[in-house]
């Protein structure tokens, strides 16, 4: 015998909604999505104007202030950020424990839980200091810790923040940056497509991983356990590690005489179109336009002729004009262009998750923030069970 579920849903205050299709789990000022418009606002702010005209830091400010930044503000807040970049020095030794071989995001989400015991000065969440300090840390300190990862994923030596770069620099200063090459220089237009890119990131309200944050953080968790759950539940290739597939589907395809093939597994669910696709989105992402725009720029000032773009535009192409993609509403999302274009500056496929979790954690952090400013309750979820009704236990030998 089963429990009649229609029982269960026939009482009071009980919801079947698995997936989260239809539940808010929270009220939230930070961002606005209309999916079936294709609207994403930051704090009221439209996300391709934020991508025009602001950058990551200032978005950063934004996302966690509710307000932009005077320039006074923005110089300070900059400044803040700038002076908090270097890592606890044991932190080098910790990465030692870890397989050079492993995947970042495995060290990432390591190191980042592991904050806890290197900044334990401040992780009184009722502590509204200890909260903005912990933010602006793990703001400053998360493209140091994504350029460790990749550091000793090659066994070159860790490269040290430097202060007279911009956020964006400074991160690839550290990824690409080796101690004997002196005079290395950032490439400006690498960098401001690396800020889009992190500014496109920047935040997205409850989605899986920022559910994560919040739920893990409902409990009163500590902050960097919360990022470092954001950080794991982002990995998945349903959701950040999608922009790793696109590039191993783009592989996997090989060629543009393929792509006809490789829809036929599509359309027969062998196989999803990696970067298609999304929760909310249902007509376009507004992040993948602008993401379109950015790709375009950098290959063409790079001078760069990717086969393999050649065959992203290809299926782009193919999937918006197929009944099966417009019926639908499978329209192209940002990690289906980003992933593109970190390609083009150079950063490892397997890295491409780490860039999401870095630029996503003022995201992250804004959320927690917002949950600790008022009241909140634990987040439990119900179920609908299915199993056996009571029954006695039956001894070993009876059985
Ligand atoms: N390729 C092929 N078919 C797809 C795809 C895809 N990428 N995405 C959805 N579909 C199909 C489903 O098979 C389903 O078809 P059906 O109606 O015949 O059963 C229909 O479209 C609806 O799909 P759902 O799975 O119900 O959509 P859901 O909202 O649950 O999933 C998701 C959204 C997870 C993003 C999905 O589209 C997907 O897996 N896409 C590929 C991965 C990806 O790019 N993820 C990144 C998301 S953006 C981000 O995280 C920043």
């Amino acid at each position: 015998d089963v429990i009649d579920v229609k029982d269960i849903l026939a009482k009071d205050h009980f919801t079947f909604d698995p997936g989260f299709m239809a539940t808010a789990a929270c009220e939230s000022k930070i961002t606005y999505i209309d999916g079936d418009q294709g609207i994403l606002l930051h704090r009221g702010y439209p996300i391709a104007q934020l991508a025009d005209q602001s950058d990551y830091l200032e978005v950063c400010y934004l996302l966690l202030n509710g307000e932009l930044p005077t320039s006074e503000q923005k110089e300070e807040f900059v400044k803040l950020v700038t002076n908090h970049t270097m890592v606890h020095d044991q932190i080098r030794k910790f990465f030692d424990g870890f397989r050079r071989d492993a995947h970042p995001m495995a060290v990432m989400c390591g190191v980042v839980g592991a904050l806890s015991a290197f900044y334990h000065d401040a992780l009184d969440v009722n502590n509204v200091d200890h909260r903005n300090i912990t933010a602006i840390r793990l703001v400053a300190k998360i493209p140091t810790i994504a350029a460790m990862c990749y550091k000793y994923s090659v066994g070159q030596p860790f490269m040290y923040p430097r202060n007279d770069l911009n956020y964006a620099e400074n991160f690839l200063y550290m990824m690409f940056a080796v101690p004997a090459d002196v005079d290395y220089k950032v490439n400006p237009i690498l960098a401001k497509a690396m800020d889009r890119i992190f500014t496109l990131h920047a935040d997205h309200e409850q989605n899986a991983s920022t559910s994560t944050v919040r739920l893990a953080g409902s409990t009163g968790a500590n902050p960097y356990a919360c990022i470092a759950a954001g950080i794991a539940a982002l990995w998945g290739p349903a959701h950040g590690g999608a922009n790793e597939a696109v590039l191993k589907m783009l592989d996997e395809i090989g060629s543009v005489d393929k792509v006809p093939e490789f829809m036929e597994k599509v359309k027969t669910k062998e196989v999803k179109l990696m970067g298609f696709g999304h929760r909310v989105y249902k007509n376009f992402d507004p992040r993948a336009k602008v993401m379109k725009e950015t790709c375009d720029e950098v290959l063409a000032a790079l001078g760069i002729n990717d086969p393999q773009l050649e065959l992203a535009m290809k299926l782009e192409e193919i999937a918006l004009n197929d009944p099966y993609f417009v019926d639908r509403k499978l329209y192209p999302n940002v990690d289906f262009y980003s992933g593109i274009i970190l390609k083009a500056i150079g950063i490892p496929t397997s890295m491409f998750t780490v860039i999401f979790a870095l630029a996503r954690t003022v995201g992250w952090i804004s959320h927690w923030l917002e949950m600790h400013s008022s009241a909140y309750k634990i987040g439990r979820p119900r179920q609908l069970y299915t199993g056996s009704l009571q029954r006695d236990f039956t001894p070993l030998d009876k059985r």
